[in-house]
């Protein structure tokens, strides 16, 4: 799942060169259209296009949709329950989605390099509008919890849709000696409640040498935030998790901590929680960078952050399979679910896939695969379930790229029908052309 900004580099973001190819017109028009319009309307307002512009409308479509405040859906039981978990904290849904680069990045002091600023990687109604990639995009100077949709251009899979949802939370207090007292009595209470619970901690060191604190921090002050912020997390993960994921007095709930890195705190980690044999990436956290809370204004606080995707724990907590079912209109899909209820999702029938195959040689200039998903999004949106490259290979001679492609089909609702099929991807063929392709 598309997750956390880390130094990690995702595989897609390899190929970063520039693209000289406009936006792909929209695909379920016909006559198709083939220059770019000089202007989009994004909800209800209306933007001038440019060399950034790379908004497709199926992904536009999805921006009112507001999973998170649909009473009794999944992803907004979750919302509630985690804001449950912090209830003198201010809670925020309803922050539009659209926000400038610099708030999305420059703010959080992200590097000019940084991979997601890639217009391959994100969606930009132009250079000066996206779509937020995560809600550290919003930034608070007190205690707040933020839940919102974010937007990153991804592969296609099960668990990968390039619209999910992040829930943002942060506390931040004076950094005067009797502020970080408070917070001290705090963490003591937690550590308390958190010793009656049947949690098996790995932690790591508060900072170190590697995950150091701020030159502008004691490392005291740093600590005592950074122990205020796992005690939180730990108890919320124990309520998230407890009931899944050990059970018994000699299979606790396992919770690992893993230094981290993130552009926009320092010291900084990860948290894992074992489920089924495997640990799960679940959130990014830290102690948040005071150029940070300089830029908001409070110069004189410091405080933690962490920042987790919904659709991963969802999929978790309600046995999920598929993460396209999130944005069902189906009422064999939503009638499931009571609002503030967990219950494991019964699956209703599962139609037949149809696979295509598509071989073609990559354009000269370099195209990044990402413009392949949102081809295919674009064309039959929720009706694919998985795009896979199952085999890539370089002519010895002209060094030309081929890729070859398997695009599976597969509705929720009924068979689909192999003309229909056909359509579909014929009409992916036509989008991948003009994206300057040539059909094997
Ligand atoms: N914004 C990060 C992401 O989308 C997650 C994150 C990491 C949020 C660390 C935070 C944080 O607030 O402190 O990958």
């Amino acid at each position: 799942m598309h997750f956390i900004y880390t130094n990690k580099t995702r595989d897609e973001t390899r190929d970063m060169a520039q693209l000289t190819h406009k936006v792909p017109a929209n695909l379920h028009q016909e006559p198709l259209v083939t220059s770019a319009p000089s202007h989009i309307r994004v909800l209800d307002n209306t933007y001038l296009t440019d060399d950034y512009t790379n908004l497709t409308s199926s992904i536009s479509s999805k921006l009112s949709r507001r999973l998170h405040g649909l009473e009794g859906h999944p992803i907004s039981t979750l919302r509630c329950i985690i804001e449950s978990h912090f209830p003198d904290f201010t809670h925020i849904s309803s922050l539009s989605p659209i926000v400038t680069p610099y708030q999305n990045f420059d703010s959080l002091s992200f590097p000019a390099d940084h991979p997601g600023r890639a217009k391959t990687d994100s969606y930009y109604i132009n250079r000066n509008a996206m779509l937020r990639t995560h809600t550290s995009a919003h930034e608070g100077t007190e205690r707040w919890l933020l839940t919102a949709d974010v937007y990153r251009r991804d592969e296609i899979d099960a668990s990968h849709y390039p619209v999910f949802h992040q829930m943002e939370g942060a506390k931040i207090f004076g950094s005067d000696a009797s502020s970080v007292e408070n917070i001290e009595q705090e963490s003591q209470r937690l550590e308390r409640q958190l010793a009656l619970s049947n949690i098996d901690i790995e932690d790591v060191p508060h900072v170190s040498e590697t995950n150091p604190a701020q030159t502008s921090h004691d490392v005291r002050s740093s600590e005592v935030t950074a122990k205020n912020l796992k005690l939180h997390l730990n108890s919320l993960m124990y309520k998230l998790f407890a009931d899944v994921a050990g059970t018994s007095k000699d299979d606790p709930l396992r919770v690992r901590w893993i230094e981290a890195y993130f552009p926009f705190t320092s010291p900084s980690y990860e948290v894992e929680v074992f489920f089924r044999g495997k640990w799960l990436e679940i959130l990014g956290c830290g102690v948040v960078l005071q150029s940070t809370l300089d830029r908001a204004g409070v110069a004189n606080k410091m405080g933690w952050a962490f920042g987790l995707g919904l659709e991963r724990i969802a999929m978790i907590l309600y046995s999920i399979p598929d993460i396209r079912l999130f944005w069902s209109e189906d009422p064999r899909f939503l009638s499931q679910f009571t609002h503030g209820k967990i219950d494991a999702f019964k699956p209703y029938s599962k139609y037949p896939a149809s696979y295509r195959d598509i071989s073609f040689w990559k354009p000269n200039h370099d195209m990044h695969e990402n413009d392949l998903y949102d081809v295919v999004r674009d064309v039959a949106g929720d009706l694919v379930e998985d795009v896979t490259i199952i085999d890539r290979f370089t002519h010895p001679k002209t060094q030309r790229h081929s890729l070859t492609v398997r695009v599976s089909y597969r509705s929720f609702d009924r068979s689909l029908v192999n003309d229909e099929v056909n359509i579909l991807q014929h009409r992916v063929i036509s989008g991948l052309e003009r994206l300057g392709v040539e059909i094997r």
